[in-house]
C-alpha cells in the first residue's frame, strides 16, 4: 500500500508545515483538494515538491464536463507535473476513452482515477440521481473504468476486494475513511483500520486527520508506514 495524505489544512501555510514535518519520508503521497487548488493554484504543487522531489501529488479535482473539456483539463493537469487525477466516473465511457486517449499520446502520464459513488450520499438520494443502489452502481461504474482504461476507482474499503474481483487485482483502488489504529471516526460513516484496508487489497489509503491532528504528525506516519 501506498501512504496518501490528505492536505485538508485551512491555509497553505498550514499545509505546507504539515508537510515540511514529514519530509523525511520519500514514499509518500499528497491528496491536493477542491479547496487548495482553487485557492492556492499550481505554486502550491511546486512548493510540495520543493519540499521533497519524492512527494507524489494526487490531484483530487473530480473531473465532470463534456469529454473534449475533460481531455483538455486532464491534458493540463498532465503539464503541471501530477502523478494522479481523478474524474467522475458518471461522465460516461466516451469521455473515459477521450481523456485517456489524450493522456497515451504522452511517453508518461499521470494516473488517472474514477470516483464511483460519493460517500455523502444515502442510498435515496443515490437513487434518485443515478436509478441503482450504490453497492450495485459503484461495481458497474469500477468495471466501466478498467473497460474503459483508466488505472482504478476511489471506492470505500469494503468494496476494493469486490471491484478487483469485477476487474483486475492490478486495478487500483484509493479508499479514504481509513483509521489506521481505529482513531476516533469524525464524520466517516464506515472506517476500516489499516489492518483491514490490507486484507481487502487496498492500493492507496487515505488518510487526513489522524495524521494532521496529531501533536505528533511524523511520529503518527513512523508508526503507520511499517503496516503499508
Ligand atoms: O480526515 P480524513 O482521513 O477523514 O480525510 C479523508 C479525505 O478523503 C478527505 O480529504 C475527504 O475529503 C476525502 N474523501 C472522503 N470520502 C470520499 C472521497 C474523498 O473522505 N468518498
Amino acid at each position: 500500500m501506498q501512504l496518501s495524505i490528505a492536505l485538508d489544512l485551512p491555509t497553505a501555510e498550514e499545509n505546507l508545515a504539515l508537510v515540511s514535518k514529514l519530509s523525511q519520508y520519500d514514499d509518500l503521497w499528497m491528496k491536493v483538494g477542491f479547496r487548495s487548488y482553487i485557492r492556492d493554484g499550481r505554486p502550491f504543487i511546486g512548493a510540495i515538491k520543493a519540499i521533497n522531489p519524492h512527494f507524489r501529488i494526487f490531484l483530487d479535482l473530480k473531473l465532470y464536463d463534456i469529454p473534449n473539456t475533460m481531455a483538455d483539463a486532464a491534458e493540463e493537469i498532465a503539464a503541471i507535473g501530477v502523478d494522479m487525477f481523478n474524474i467522475h466516473a458518471s461522465a460516461g465511457e466516451i469521455a473515459m476513452r477521450t481523456v485517456m486517449a489524450r493522456l497515451n499520446k504522452q511517453q508518461q502520464r499521470p494516473l488517472v482515477l474514477a470516483v464511483t459513488a460519493l460517500t455523502s450520499f444515502d442510498e435515496k438520494g443515490f437513487s434518485a440521481i443515478y436509478g441503482k443502489g450504490i453497492d450495485e452502481k459503484a461495481v458497474q461504474f469500477a468495471k466501466m473504468s478498467y473497460e474503459n482504461g483508466l488505472d482504478g476507482v476511489v471506492c470505500s474499503t469494503f468494496e476494493s476486494r469486490a471491484i478487483k474481483e469485477v476487474t483486475s487485482g492490478d486495478f487500483l483502488t484509493l479508499c479514504p475513511g481509513i483509521r489506521p489504529f481505529g482513531e476516533d471516526a469524525g464524520d466517516q460513516q464506515r472506517i476500516a483500520t489499516l489492518e483491514r484496508a490490507k486484507i481487502e487489497m487496498v492500493d492507496f489509503p487515505v488518510i487526513g486527520r489522524p495524521i494532521y491532528q496529531d501533536p505528533d504528525p511524523a511520529g503518527k506516519v513512523a508508526q503507520i508506514l511499517p503496516l503499508l
